[in-house]
């Protein structure tokens, strides 16, 4: 953030994004209200179960109460009293319709609002967004980058520390993903050439990384605008300066020009989805960092060895190798020559060979001090992260956090730390990371076929993981975390459907991950013989079947599913797992649809996930197999526990070990993006009364006409006025119920 800007906190709190507030027409009472608050007397009447959460463990809310409802109940005692009880959680809005709109479609009741989009000045001082790509390339390290994707919501008191309890004041922090390339940032796309534009490129670097920002609601209501000019508004970008910790920080994997000695270097990239601590701090996590990084013909002869072409070759940067944004080729310019991971120099202290073993971690950001540096907590790993998942924190136990590789077949993982969690860490930000993120044990889970699961430790010296290994001769902990991937291969850990977010049940711990969809390369047929890193189906990953009713035939696994764990209590290397979801369409085949959707809840590849501490989960799709019939989507789900189904035979053939079937009790559309976009990122205030969600890459599959100005979306100008036509921007949505009540019963 440059002086000028460096603004101190407004009184101004007008929402940049200023395209009129949506609002529902009805917000009539549901029959499940009316049937909630029933159930909740009966439930606390007859005395058999005592939470909200433990009533719906037992099975469907439905068959709770379906078998005896219409007799009379017992006569209460007379004394004592019973206790009040909360209620039942229940769903309470109806279905969305599955449909092609160009609009954010949400449950009757329910308003939406736009908090903010690509480009929206985050200070005073800048201009607002033109829509015709003029934005200064500076400025974009003061305005919302693009591609929203994982945020999270920090409570924000008037001191200006971390309340997990406050609703009506936080720190948003969002993550920018990538850039959408024809649309947005630059007067007319992407420029042609062999080497890209500098001024774009310098653009796109800024427009990337995480955006924090105040956000406030006004007295009259639960929808929040973002406060400009806040004190605490902050761009990290893919320049800004961090730290690496943990393991690997000096590492001479991590030595580069900026950064001899292998303890800093700049930018986060890619970052997908997130996680948070309950200290109070964001952690971002960067995914498809190759989109940038390029690496010269000729280059593994210039290398060490074996050795170091191997990591090069497991993470997706063979020699000769291009990537898709060209950053490397705007100029010899040390912003630009950094992405070129390729021997330049005499040494790794000399050039940038070694810039693609600096991303693919972890980072954690202070969202409360924005002039702290961000640090890359090698402790947790490098792979393609989607994001970093909590378990509740537990006084005297470890910090655990749940992570997964978005890339077909490969692995999940999670990390322990070695402290143990003391609540007086709350609000020490930076230092309570080091703590808790810096020390611990990283593993990566096999799951049987018989539904137990084993997490295997990635630590130098044990499991093979020793400079006597063949495969890949370990030197010490930097090089199994730098090579994660290398350490599960030899572990012999299983190969999944792409990993996306993961979440843990708020009362019994629970860890629900997204596996989104695989294809016919990858996950072949059960009767062929893989090849390389190709797998069959196994119990996990279990269906092979052809997609026929999309806009084109896909095979594999095209519509993804949730699989479920729950951790052994006394061994932390043991788990045993179902598949909670299998995305389908609705008419499919019943060995293709093994969770029984119907028109109300079907969907197809689940992406982002979020449970809600009350214990509702949000299921956000990022689909390309059943977008002939509609958008991308969000269902809310209450879903049962590990074991709660049965074996089931899937499509191909493999057996399975399916949770029960879903039904609209227990999962149902809560709304319908634009077009052409992924419904991404949830966040919601503690009082569950504000729902932000992210809307990423409208209009993205169309080629636009910059002459006529027509593109795939008008999202999200004309979710106020369908005439309005503009270019489509990934944005904040914020979701109220329009009675001010609680979102999602
Ligand atoms: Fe960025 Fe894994 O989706
Ligand atoms: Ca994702
Ligand atoms: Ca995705």
């Amino acid at each position: 953030m440059s002086k000028q800007h460096d603004i101190v906190a407004s009184q101004d709190n007008a929402n940049e994004y200023d395209e009129d507030t949506i609002v529902n027409p009805s917000a009539n009472p549901h029959f499940e209200d009316v049937l909630a608050a029933r159930l909740s007397r009966r439930v606390a009447l007859k005395g058999g179960i005592t939470t909200a959460a433990s009533a719906l463990l037992g099975g469907s809310i439905l068959s709770a109460c379906g078998s005896s409802d219409d007799s009379p109940a017992p006569a209460p005692a007379p004394a004592p009293a019973p206790a009040p009880q909360p209620a039942p959680l229940k769903i309470g809005f109806n279905a969305v319709a599955k449909n092609k709109n160009d609009l954010v479609t949400v449950a009757d009741g329910y308003n939406v609002s736009i908090l903010h989009a690509l480009g929206d000045p985050m200070h005073f001082g800048d201009e607002s967004w033109k829509d015709d790509g003029s934005e200064t390339a500076d400025s974009y390290n003061r305005r919302v980058g693009d591609g929203h994707d994982g945020m999270y919501f920090f409570g924000l008191s008037d001191a200006g520390a971390f309340d997990a309890k406050r609703s009506d004041r936080g720190l948003l922090a969002v993550n920018h993903e990538y850039v959408v390339a024809p649309y947005g940032l630059h007067p007319a796309g992407r420029a042609t050439g062999a080497a890209r534009n500098a001024t774009e490129v310098e653009k796109e670097i800024y427009a990337h990384g995480v955006s924090v920002c105040e956000v406030k609601r006004d007295a009259t209501g639960t929808a929040m605008s973002m406060v400009r000019g806040s004190k605490y508004n902050r761009r990290v970008t893919s320049a800004t300066t961090m730290d690496f910790t943990g393991p690997a920080k000096g590492s001479a994997q991590l030595q580069t020009l900026f950064s001899p000695t292998g303890v800093q270097t700049r930018g986060t990239n890619n970052n997908c989805a997130n996680g948070y601590t309950p200290w109070g701090t964001y952690l971002t996590c960067e995914e498809n960092y190759l989109n940038v990084i390029s690496r010269a013909a000729g280059d593994d002869a210039l290398r060490s060895g074996a050795k170091e072409v191997a990591s090069l070759s497991r993470y997706g940067l063979p020699q000769n190798r291009k990537s898709p944004y060209l950053w490397e080729t705007a100029g010899t310019a040390d912003l630009f020559a950094r992405w070129n991971s390729s021997v330049t120099g005499a040494a790794a202290t000399a050039d940038y060979r070694n810039t693609i073993n600096t991303f693919g971690w972890v980072v954690e950001i202070d969202p409360f001090a924005p002039d702290s540096v961000p640090a890359k907590r090698t402790a947790l790993g490098r792979f393609n992260h989607e994001g970093a998942w909590p378990a509740e924190a537990v006084a005297g136990k470890p910090i655990v956090i749940y992570m997964g590789d978005d890339s077909r077949n490969e692995y999940i993982y999670k990390f322990v730390s070695k402290a143990n969690w003391d609540a007086a860490d709350v609000g020490k930000g930076m230092a309570a990371g080091a703590k808790y993120l810096d020390e611990g044990t990283l593993y990566v889970a096999k799951f049987n076929a018989d539904g137990t699961g084993n997490w295997m430790a990635l630590t130098f010296g044990a499991n093979g993981l020793t400079a006597a290994n063949t495969t890949y001769a370990f030197a010490d902990q930097a090089d199994v975390v730098i090579n994660a991937r290398i350490a599960g291969d030899i572990l012999g850990a299983t190969k999944m459907d792409r990993p996306e977010w993961g979440a843990v049940h708020p009362t019994n711990g629970e860890v629900y991950m997204t596996l989104t969809n695989n294809n016919e390369a990858n996950r072949v047929p059960p009767t062929s013989t893989p090849t390389g890193r190709q797998a069959k189906p196994d119990a996990a990953n279990p269906r092979y079947y052809e997609d026929m009713k999309g806009t084109a035939s896909q095979k594999g696994n095209p519509n993804g599913h949730i699989i479920r764990w729950k951790e052994d209590a006394a061994d932390v290397t043991k788990l045993t797992w179902d598949v909670y979801l299998f995305g389908a369409q609705a008419d499919a085949a019943a060995d293709v649809n093994l969770s029984g959707l119907a028109d109300s809840n079907d969907f197809s590849s689940p992406d982002g996930l979020y449970f809600d501490k009350r214990g509702m989960l949000w299921i956000q799709t990022d689909d390309g197999a059943y977008t002939d019939i509609t958008n991308c989507m969000m269902l809310a789900a209450l879903p049962g526990k590990v074991g709660d189904g049965g074996v089931a035979n899937a499509a191909g053939g493999t057996q399975t070990i399916a949770g029960a079937k879903a039904t609209s009790d227990t999962l149902r559309r809560f709304l319908v993006g634009p077009k052409e976009c992924e419904i991404t990122g949830i966040a919601m205030t503690p009082d569950y009364k504000t729902l932000f969600f992210n809307v990423q890459h409208p209009g993205e599959e169309s080629t636009p006409d910059w002459n006529a100005k027509t593109f795939g979306s008008y999202w999200p100008a004309n979710q106020a006025d369908p005439t309005v036509k503009k270019r489509p921007r990934s944005a904040t949505v914020v979701i109220t119920r329009k009675d001010g009540g609680e979102i999602g019963i």
